[in-house]
């Protein structure tokens, strides 16, 4: 049913901002495409959702996206909803950051695709050339890609060739894509690795994720890297700097500094997956080296929000790394045809332009205490909501349920049948998972606590 009840509650002049449904959720035209979708795509992706509908007695059928705006998303059914994950973090400063089109729509009249590391375009050298002045290191070299996967693999590519050894120290909860060389370090989910591990790097060493105040994890993770190390084959740690996907999980500062002093000594290369972390989410450009570690890191890699919805990574590479690719000699031996993509380097240097400025920046801090403040805060005490507690840092927050997954799914489906869009969060998927855009109104983020608090009450 359409809620205009809850609408006048938030107030007069909102109208557009906060939620509006109309139809069942799904309604029927997007009833209508996922029946099509589901004669056309792989069927895991179909199987996924029959199985959370068993599991919580409701349908999991998606809702189908046709515009979005700020932290609006519309459906094919004209529903209107707050999508509070940011289309997975993509979306920081908004959908269809109005300067993120204009750059893309300036670049579209000139140039669209250019040949990669053979003819770059004019962006692509742009590009590289703000990350590299950005990055924690002076003399920076870069290497873009299309996903978070590839900035990783480019990572661990580098870390190979600078180390000259392949074994690679990951941690439990961590996720870092499906590539080949990110699943092999993918402590998410064995069940990830299990059907393809024949093809994965078989010398990788999981430990467990030195969570904030957690002693013994602490203790047990600076072992098991000890221990790793012992063998001489491991040439690249891989971490991010609060779990994101495993379950927002803030790193212990002092602990993994103290973990990327023994691996460096050790002659390992240091990667922070900074692909959820960066771009201002967590408070500051990199939120390892900046907010939590007192050693950076030698390679840094951003995804997600950096390309303001365009398919844009960028993997961040200390000089005295990025020097072990040496003179390739004849051809390129790492590149894509769509490396460093006009359209994805024009909407990148938009959005750093944009993070660029004080006031964004401002904005975006105000975001994170606001939303902790209205939202999280007044959830996470109150005990007929039935949390089991809240963290993160900055605009990546994760509210732990009681109940489970279970619970956690049926929430999320109740959610968006009140028109807020929100993802499980953590191996055990008992978290709600919030990465919202920094531009949520006092009206939305009133509502959204509001209908959170209703749902979980419930
Ligand atoms: C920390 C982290 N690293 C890597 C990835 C993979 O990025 P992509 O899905 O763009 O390949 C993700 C995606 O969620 C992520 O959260």
């Amino acid at each position: 049913m359409r809620d205009e009840s809850t609408e006048r509650d938030a107030g007069g002049d909102c109208e557009g901002e906060i939620p509006l449904v109309g139809t069942e959720v799904p309604g029927p035209r997007a009833r209508a495409w996922v029946e099509r979708l589901a004669a056309s795509e792989c069927p895991a992706l179909t199987a996924r959702r029959k199985r959370r509908s068993e599991l919580t007695g409701t349908d999991h059928d998606p809702i189908v996206w046709t515009s979005a705006q700020g932290a609006i998303v519309r459906d094919v059914d004209d529903n209107r909803y707050i999508d509070l994950t940011a289309g997975f973090g993509v979306a920081m400063l908004g959908h269809s950051h109005p300067s993120v089109l204009s750059a893309i729509e300036r670049q579209s009249r000139r140039l669209v695709h250019a040949l990669g590391d053979v003819f770059p375009s004019d962006r692509k050298v742009e590009l590289e050339e703000r990350l590299s002045a950005i990055a924690p290191w002076p003399n920076a070299k870069v290497i873009l890609g299309l996903s978070g996967a590839d900035g990783v693999e480019a990572a661990l590519k580098s870390a190979v060739l600078a180390s000259k050894r392949a074994g690679v120290i990951a941690f439990e909860g961590g996720y870092h894509g499906l590539a080949h060389g990110p699943l092999a370090a993918c402590g998410y989910s064995a069940r990830f690795r299990e059907p393809f591990a024949a093809q994965l790097n078989p010398d990788v060493t999981f430990v467990p994720y030195p969570a904030m105040g957690a002693v013994d994890a602490c203790a047990k993770a600076r072992e098991g890297v000890v221990r790793a190390l012992e063998r001489g084959t491991v040439g690249a740690l891989l971490l991010e700097p609060v779990l994101g996907r495993g379950g927002v999980t803030v790193g212990d500062g002092d602990a993994i500094s103290e973990i990327v002093r023994i691996a460096r000594r050790a002659g390992v290369v240091v990667i922070a997956d900074e692909i959820y972390t960066g771009c201002f989410r967590c408070a500051d450009a990199f939120c390892a080296s900046s907010v939590l570690w007192s050693e950076p890191a030698d390679v840094v890699v951003l995804g997600k929000a950096l390309g303001g919805g365009l398919p844009v990574s960028a993997c961040l590479l200390r000089d005295e790394v990025a020097r072990a690719w040496g003179d390739p000699g004849g051809e390129a031996i790492h590149t894509s045809t769509f490396l460093g993509n006009p359209l994805s380097c024009a909407a990148a240097l938009a959005v750093l332009d944009e993070l660029s400025r004080e006031g964004v920046r401002g904005q975006i801090r105000r975001q994170s205490e606001l939303f902790w403040s209205d939202v999280i805060a007044p959830l996470r005490d109150d005990p007929r909501c039935r949390t089991t507690g809240a963290g993160g840092v900055g605009l990546l927050v994760g509210l732990g349920l009681e109940g489970g997954l279970a619970r956690v799914l049926a929430v999320m489906r109740a959610l968006l049948e009140r028109g807020y869009i929100v993802l499980p969060g953590g191996a055990r998927g008992d978290q709600l998972a919030f990465t919202p855009p920094a531009v949520l109104t006092e009206a939305q983020r009133a509502h959204a606590r509001e209908t959170l608090r209703a749902v979980l009450r419930a």
